[in-house]
């Protein structure tokens, strides 16, 4: 039981569906059908691919983007909106790993990509607005990261202070005060880039599956399920990029977080906060038709783990009702992202000798700075306009110093992840699975994944993910089967929700 009498549980009510999708009407694209061709194709109708398109088409580009669901359905459409440059603790350890140029750069870049935005959203109604953001300490260790992360980001000339006076109704050891940050609702602000690049002439094309991309010398090819796109550069924008050819599977890490939004009653936070360490908190309040509802994100874990319970729900309900007078819960739903070795997003051309391939991926959660800092990097790199912020993020980058230790683990885990999924499968028959459960099952010698749903339908697929084989696990907080090993996510009837993998788990 909670200050308001809720429960947590009642969190199962809330619609199961982001708030930000909520209410947002957006006319849908045709898919593609035949061949096209165009100066750049993009891959991916999120906050990267659709900023990068406007940018391009405003250049007098001919753009199309190509987008395998609806837009700003994917990562982009399930953030918390915060539009920040400051990172959790990141300053720090650039100080560490790249030297005073590290957090200078990092900083600068985001400073203005928030202030881009800023730009960008002129005309857009997307309750855009201003707000100091917090990274709060809850003991005492946590103000010491705090103190340095303080100091780091001061010394690269960020808007940093420290503060013991943190907005939340709970006891802090102080904060880590950014001001001048943003925060806006993500998809209408996308929509109207969207509306305002097919306005510039640009050209979108929904239920459009990218599964490759060819290039010769001159061009490049984009194949799709439907057709194909000629074009003279393509920006692949799919959070992590389908294409191997880089290796970013290998180079960035998937996780998964879960958010919940409540009716409260009393005051919220006129300002954006994260806690400094585990149990982590992001924080937000967010207008929401006629009144305001309060925003927790929380309870990450890596993708494909098998941690992904409905009990991830609960306890960010818990802690919610443990500190404001929750009414009810209104929304509840998970968002992937992809954190790179060095923490510093992968943006740039996909590898030294695909130069005409454009890639990012990497942005550790914070997509609405880093997504429109890559659509502005690859939009110079593409009409020939030098960055000088381009080399520190470039997608083809080798740092050993500062990558090599967790590429090292990360990858040794994905191995044994990869030698466990083939060795592991449940004994026992699908006839056996009640409605709402699933399991990895062994079918004469193959490994099926299968699930019965509410209404008693089996539905069995392979369970090998058609990326690079590994075992797919059971997501039971959002009924989809998840990859371990690079985070493609697919549906219950195998069907691609999220990449790498372009192709649908083999139905059995
Ligand atoms: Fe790479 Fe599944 S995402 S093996």
């Amino acid at each position: 039981m909670t200050r308001s009498g809720a429960v947590p549980a009642d969190v199962h009510r809330a619609r199961h569906r982001s708030l930000w999708s909520d209410g947002v009407e957006q006319p849908e694209r045709e898919p593609l059908r035949g061949d096209l061709s165009c100066d750049v194709a993009v891959v991916g109708g999120g906050i990267t691919g659709l900023t990068v398109a406007l940018l391009l088409a405003e250049e007098g580009l001919s753009v199309v983007l190509v987008e395998q669901h609806r837009l700003v359905a994917g990562t982009s459409g399930r953030t918390t909106a915060k539009v920040t440059s400051q990172h959790h603790l990141t300053y720090a350890r650039l100080l560490l790993s790249r030297g005073p140029q590290g957090p200078a750069t990092y900083g600068a870049a985001m400073e203005a990509s928030k202030e881009r935005v800023v730009e960008l959203a002129d005309g857009i109604d997307c309750d855009l607005r201003r707000r100091p953001a917090y990274l709060y300490a809850t003991r005492t260790p946590e103000r010491l990261l705090v103190e340095v992360e303080a100091r780091a980001a001061r010394g690269a000339g960020l808007p940093a202070s420290l503060t013991d006076d943190v907005p939340v109704p709970f006891a802090t050891k102080g904060a880590l005060r950014f001001d001048d940050q943003v925060e806006l609702h993500p998809v209408r602000y996308l929509v109207g880039l969207a509306e305002r690049f097919e306005r510039a002439g640009g050209r979108i094309f929904e239920h459009t599956r990218a599964t490759d991309v060819e290039e010769d010398s001159t061009h490049c090819r984009v194949r799709t399920e439907q057709g194909a796109l000629r074009a003279g550069q393509v920006v692949v924008a799919t959070l992590l990029p389908f294409l191997d050819r880089g290796a970013h599977f290998a180079r960035a890490y998937p996780s998964t977080s879960y958010v919940v939004t409540a009716r409260v009653r009393g005051d919220l936070p006129d300002a954006m906060l994260h806690a400094a360490a585990p149990p982590t908190h992001s924080i937000r309040a967010v207008p929401f038709g006629d009144t305001e509802l309060l925003m927790v994100l929380g309870e990450s874990h890596h993708t494909g783990s098998g941690k992904a319970t409905p009990a991830r729900y609960e306890r960010l309900a818990a802690f919610a009702t443990d500190h404001w007078d929750v009414v009810s819960f209104e929304h509840r739903w998970s968002a992937q992202d992809f954190t790179s070795d060095d923490g510093v997003p992968y943006i740039g051309a996909v590898n030294w000798r695909s130069r005409r391939v454009h890639v990012a991926t990497g942005y550790k959660k914070w997509g609405m700075t880093a997504g429109t800092l890559a659509a502005t990097l690859i939009t110079g790199a593409i009409v020939g306009r030098a960055n000088p912020w381009a080399r520190f993020f470039a997608a083809d980058r080798l740092h050993p110093l500062a990558e090599g230790v967790r590429f090292a683990t990360e990858n040794g885990k994905v191995g044994l992840r990869f030698v466990a999924g083939r060795i592991a499968s449940g004994r026992g028959d699908v006839a056996d699975l009640a409605p709402g459960e699933a399991a990895v099952l062994s079918d004469g010698g193959e490994r099926v994944a299968a699930y019965r749903d509410p209404a008693g339908v089996a539905h069995v697929v392979s369970a090998t993910c058609t990326h690079l084989g590994c075992a797919v696990a059971w997501n039971a907080a959002e009924t989809t089967w998840d990859c371990p090993c690079h985070g493609s996510r697919f549906a219950p009837d195998g069907d691609v929700l999220e990449g790498p993998a372009t192709v649908p788990l083999a139905p059995r």
